[in-house]
């Protein structure tokens, strides 16, 4: 299954779309956590080391990668067929709850239509990803709407819009949700993030309904997440009440989606 992690900045993204993928990797399926964001920052929330996180070499940035899989001599044309299996293998990093992330990097884009290698090997390798029954792929994604102008993350499975009640994220998801369900992504919904009792919750749950997407799950506001960020600890392996709900996002995942 490969799911896409979206929302507006700051809404939680990243500590939703690492604790997802811990828990899938404790589980024992094959996890791979892609940092799709062209500021990234997964690799610390999965509890890697400030200079681990420095080795990683992004995609966007591995001319040598890019090079091998795209050129053809004439300019703007790429090769299609590489196989997204190696890429993964030589370029994923392992991190300590077993997860493997690759990171992709910053894609300099001057319009949607940038025909750039790097973006081209980019796009293909997330759309092409291919998922065995005994794996997960999830993509934490840029905060806004530009990945589905460019089209890098329209070939999931399931799309997770995060949003908490501030009416600026509840507009960016709407957004969201209204590409995606027009990009035809089979399955949508909302994550409520941050919440801090129930009006907060009933008033995702009506925009929800609005929509037509179901609410995936509620995680609440968790001070111990929060502490966890100011002290540069991985919040991602613990037992806390935002974390636990994130085991309930993956009860929804194996049913509804
Ligand atoms: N349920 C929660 N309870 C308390 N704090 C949370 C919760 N979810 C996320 N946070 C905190 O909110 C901040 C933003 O979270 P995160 O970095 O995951 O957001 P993001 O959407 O990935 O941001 P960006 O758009 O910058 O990538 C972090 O400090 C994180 O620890
Ligand atoms: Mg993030």
């Amino acid at each position: 299954m490969k799911i896409a992690i979206t929302g507006k900045g700051g809404v939680g993204k990243t500590f939703i779309a690492g604790t997802l993928a811990c828990r899938y990797a404790a589980s024992g399926l094959t996890t791979i956590a892609i940092d799709a964001d062209s500021s990234p920052n997964l690799g610390l929330t999965l509890g890697l080391s400030e200079a681990e996180v420095d080795r990683i070499v992004p995609v966007a940035e591995n001319s040598g990668l890019i090079e091998e899989k795209t050129q053809t001599g004439y300019q703007g044309v790429f090769h299609l067929t590489f196989t997204v299996d190696d890429i993964i293998r030589s370029q994923a990093v392992l991190t300590p709850c077993g997860v493997k992330i690759l990171v992709m990097g910053t894609v300099h884009v001057v319009g949607s239509g940038c025909a750039c290698p790097a973006h081209h090997l980019i796009r293909t390798l997330i759309n092409h990803l291919v998922t065995e029954r005994n794996e997960i792929v999830i993509l934490d994604m840029e905060a806004g709407i530009e990945h589905l102008g460019r089209g890098t993350a329209e070939q999931v499975d399931v799309m997770l819009v995060v949003t908490d009640a501030h009416q600026a994220s509840l507009v960016t998801a709407g957004r969201i949700v209204r590409m995606a369900l027009n990009a035809g992504i089979p399955h949508v919904a909302l994550v409520a993030n941050r919440i801090l009792g129930s009006g907060q919750e009933e008033q995702i749950r009506v925009f929800a309904k609005g929509l037509g997407v179901p609410v995936a799950a509620v995680i609440p506001y968790d001070p111990l997440v929060m502490e966890a960020g100011v002290q540069g600890i991985s919040p991602v392996g613990g037992d806390t009440t935002g974390t636990r709900a994130i085991a309930g996002l993956i009860t929804w995942l194996s049913g509804d989606a």
